[in-house]
């Protein structure tokens, strides 16, 4: 059993693999976080409880025993009862104020995990993977209930966590927030790690101490974001890479999220990751239950790199569904940094024929096929054939393509409308505004309120004509702006701070409708390229875009700071015509990735193109090995300016892949290599120069690699077996 509740002590003790996660309800039924780190066989939690201190208010019945809100690892605590720590709930009740004081009043345990309606969620592929405990407390004076569900896995060190709110009373309330995780850690001897970027430069890994107060990240562009990744790791103080405790949190949420830790003045950690409550509320009215994102938790001592490992198996296994969970991928070729605008059908079908030839198996037909949209000024929203562009219809196009070999994919931005569309002028209340303001434009473009089911019917309607009738493979989903003036016209004034989420969710939908009616289409998220790269994407889409920055050497941070918490199955991968470096490099470095090309064919050198069969060959030899392998990071580029390498083991350990990438050349540095996660017993012979080594003598004494690529942009792979 993973999880068992101690009657006598009154005492949850959720197990994983590797971990433990212990609850107490403490008298006056007070639900307390009592420990969550490396597993432990027994619970003697009696000295965490009484730490009350000068001027900790408490309940009276408690009279000066010592215990208090205030300084008592809360569980899920509100505002004005005794706690002054930034609170996980706040429910506004009829009377106005928005004191919420929960208590256990049930639980239940059982085997499996349940789905959030709504929602995206992290799945167990079968009920003896996981099991589930969902615990009751109700604030007995207003009737607010939240039910607090947590899920173990029994194999992986991981655990989700969620929760609902039910308004059991028999007047109106308002949610003001509801996270989805809050965690107590006894100490603040922690690092913050979050993954900061913008356009082109996602995901920069930035470490930071722990201080007393408030601290974290956000998002408040009604998106995941370039800007701030919902992932947070809170290492303690001295882990590394590959040793110490690490904790690692991600929200399956594609909308406003807050990742924030308080320390306290007595030197305690609280936890929080769910919905950002800036832009929040909700109006509940009675029975009504309101539904919080799920979050994924996991904990290791052994290392920020044994984070991502746990990480990767899991979203591989528990997260990514459909067909391409396990199908293999085709190698595709996207149009866009090869033609951006400027193409027609005979364009693509010369693209087609000419990567045919190199082995290509996918042509995805980007941006600039629908309405009139020869540049990014108009007709989002206009999901019909450009027949000017595509003369013969996408159905010649398609069949062309396909009769040259090739499988067909399109792009799609499903939800935004252009102001010059024939969609905008038949509606012109259906973007994403306010009254009485101009909303503001980005790339010339308004947000679609998809919040609206009438809207989410139209575009369906415009996706499924042309889905349906043609036989396309691929599908990519692209969102290029940030939500501003967020309001929906169908929302009553009082609930216009449901937008946000109201969006989300149409998203959502929106997505279902399209992997459950297409299941053969492979879908591959995209929001400028990685601004919308986060676990609920990957519910839907087993790939997304991970960048625009197509640069190799760029791509070093853009691909560390993503695997960090993304497996390599995740990340859309391109060489392209890039001129930073030579064909060899762009293939090592997008090789970690689902790999693929974003260039024009036709324009390759007789060279290269011996160069690109050779990388297609690899993408082949190494597909397994790459989609289902652990990955071990040998030199960040966060922390090595110079160059960076990375291996990827097999399951069994009997292959490993080995890719060093000179950034910037420093003739005569020592390169010692010291590899990770190999068998030490086991002998590897090395593809490139023949010789055969122990593991432990790669691990442990290492190669001297000084002297292989040592100018800018130089690289080169290492085969194991
Ligand atoms: C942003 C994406 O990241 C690009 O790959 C491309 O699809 C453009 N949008 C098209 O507008």
């Amino acid at each position: 059993m993973s999880i068992v509740f101690d009657e006598q002590k009154r005492l949850f003790k959720l197990d994983t693999s590797d971990t433990s996660y212990v609850i107490g309800v403490y008298d006056e039924d007070y639900l307390l976080g009592l420990y969550y780190g490396a597993k432990i066989p027994d619970m003697h939690f009696d000295s965490f409880i009484k730490r009350a201190v000068a001027f900790s208010p408490a309940n009276p019945v408690f009279g000066h025993n010592g215990f208090s809100p205030d300084t008592s690892p809360m569980e899920y605590s509100g505002p004005g009862a005794g706690d002054f720590r930034i609170a996980a709930i706040a429910v506004r009740n009829a009377d106005g104020n928005n004191v919420t004081d929960l208590r256990y009043r049930a639980h239940r345990i059982y085997k499996g995990k349940q789905p959030i309606p709504g929602l995206p969620t992290t799945y167990a592929v079968s009920d003896d993977e996981a099991e589930t405990l969902e615990i009751d407390v109700l604030d007995p004076v207003t009737g607010a209930m939240a039910t607090l569900v947590y899920t173990v896995f029994c194999d992986q060190p991981v655990m989700t966590r969620s929760v609902r709110v039910t308004n059991t009373s028999d007047k109106t309330m308002y949610i003001e927030r509801v996270f989805s995780l809050s965690l107590g850690l006894p100490t603040m001897d922690y690092d913050l790690l979050t993954f900061y970027g913008r356009h082109v430069k996602e995901r920069t890994l930035e470490r930071r101490p722990l201080a007393h107060g408030l601290q974290g990240v956000q998002s408040m562009r009604g998106v995941t974001s370039h800007e701030q990744n919902s992932a947070t790791v809170l290492m303690r103080s001295g882990a590394t890479e590959d040793f110490g405790e690490v904790y690692g949190f991600n929200l399956v949420y594609s909308g406003n999220f807050a990742s924030l830790a308080e320390c306290d003045t007595n030197g305690a950690t609280r936890y929080l990751l769910g919905i950002n409550p800036e832009s929040f509320e909700w109006t509940l009215e009675p029975g009504d239950t309101f539904y919080a994102p799920e979050a994924v938790s996991v904990f290791t001592d052994k290392g920020l790199g044994e984070m991502s490992r746990i990480f990767h198996r899991f979203y591989n296994n528990n997260l990514i569904r459909g067909k391409y969970k396990t199908a293999k991928r085709p190698l595709l070729i996207n149009s866009w940094e090869a033609a951006y605008f400027d193409f027609d059908s005979e364009k693509l079908i010369d693209f087609a024929k000419a990567a045919k030839d190199l082995g290509i198996e996918l042509l995805v037909m980007d941006d600039g096929w629908f309405g009139k949209r020869n540049d990014d000024h108009s007709s989002l929203g206009d999901w019909y054939v450009n027949e000017d562009k595509l003369v013969g219809g996408l159905g010649r196009l398609v069949k062309s393509v396909n009769d040259a070999g090739v499988k067909f994919g399109i792009w799609y931005e499903p939800e935004m409308i252009s102001p010059d569309s024939d969609l905008f002028r038949a509606h012109p209340d259906w973007h994403v505004h306010v009254p009485s303001r101009v909303p503001m434009q980005s790339r010339w473009q308004y947000v679609l309120d998809v919040s609206r089911e009438d809207v989410r019917d139209n575009i369906w309607q415009q996706m499924y004509k042309v889905l349906s009738e043609n036989n396309i493979e691929y599908l990519k989903w692209d969102f290029n702006r940030s939500i501003t003036d967020a309001g929906s016209a169908l929302l009553p004034p009082e609930r216009q701070k449901e937008f946000h989420h109201r969006f989300i969710l149409g998203t959502y939908d929106l997505m279902n409708r399209l992997v459950t009616t297409f299941p053969n289409i492979l879908f591959e998220g995209c929001s400028g390229g990685g601004g919308r790269f986060d676990p609920a994407i990957l519910a839907f889409s087993p790939q997304i875009w991970t960048s625009d920055n197509t640069d190799p050497i760029e791509r070093l941070t853009i691909q560390f700071g993503t695997s960090i918490c993304y497996p390599a199955s995740t990340m859309g991968a391109h060489v392209s015509a890039c001129s930073r470096t030579g064909y060899e490099t762009k293939g090592n470095v997008a090789m970690w990735g689902t790999f693929g090309y974003e260039l024009d064919p036709r324009k390759l050198t007789e060279e290269e193109k011996t160069i690109v069969r050779r990388q297609v060959a690899d993408y082949h030899k190494y597909y397994d090995l790459i989609r289902s392998g652990e990955l071990y990071r040998i030199v960040s580029p966060f922390e090595n300016p110079y160059y960076a390498a990375w291996e990827i083991v097999s399951a069994d350990k009997s292959e490993m892949l080995f890719t060093f990438v000179c950034a910037h050349g420093i003739d005569g540095s020592q390169r010692m290599i010291r590899f990770k996660g190999l068998d030490p017993d086991r002998e590897y012979t090395c593809e490139q120069d023949g010789e055969t080594y122990s593991g432990a003598f790669l691990m442990h004494a290492g190669l001297n690699l000084t002297g292989k690529a040592n100018s800018d942009g130089e690289s080169y792979t290492l085969y194991f077996k």
